[in-house]
């Protein structure tokens, strides 16, 4: 397999979802493991698009903690209560959050100071249960639309088709 990662940082943000959700659907084709999902997905996500940050926090504890998974980009924390900060909340509430100013975000965790906006996305899987969230960071400023969340959103639609 020689798939390589487009950029696709200068492309219409609902045309480049299209094109990595494509990506992601014929490299993850038979594979029903979640890591092996979530690796893929954020490895896409992150150089298409030039991210600072770009992973996912796994459900450890249901209802109480998330533990870091796969990622790309600089360190992340490791262990996130239910309830803190914002991929704490979208757990919590299982919905996504956009949070266009970290600084404006009560609570907002700060594992890499250059963080300046994000979005968390809630992976659910095919019982409907939260399994993680897919948490996106930016060095810039209100860097999340909606057409992020529909995009993320569909790309972690993917961990609803895996068999548990
Ligand atoms: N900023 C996140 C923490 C995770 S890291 O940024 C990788 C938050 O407030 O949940």
């Amino acid at each position: 397999m020689a798939e390589t990662i487009p950029d696709l940082r200068g492309v219409p943000r609902a045309r480049a979802y299209a094109e990595l959700k494509g990506h992601a659907d014929a490299i993850l084709e038979g594979v029903d493991d979640e890591i092996t999902g979530m690796a893929t997905i954020a490895a896409l996500v992150h150089h298409a698009f030039g991210h600072l940050w770009t992973g996912f926090y796994r459900v450890v504890v249901p209802g109480q903690l998330l533990r870091v998974g796969p990622y790309q980009g600089s360190l992340g924390c490791l262990d996130i209560a239910f309830g803190q900060g914002v991929c704490g909340a979208a757990a919590a509430e299982m919905k996504t959050v956009i949070v266009p100013d970290v600084d404006k975000f009560p609570g907002h965790i700060t594992c890499d100071s250059r963080s300046r906006s994000e979005i968390v996305v809630p992976v659910i899987d095919a019982r409907g249960d939260l399994i993680a969230v897919l948490d996106v960071d930016s060095e810039r400023l209100d860097a999340f639309k909606p057409e992020d969340q529909q995009g993320l959103e569909r790309l972690v639609s993917w961990f609803a088709t895996i068999k548990q």
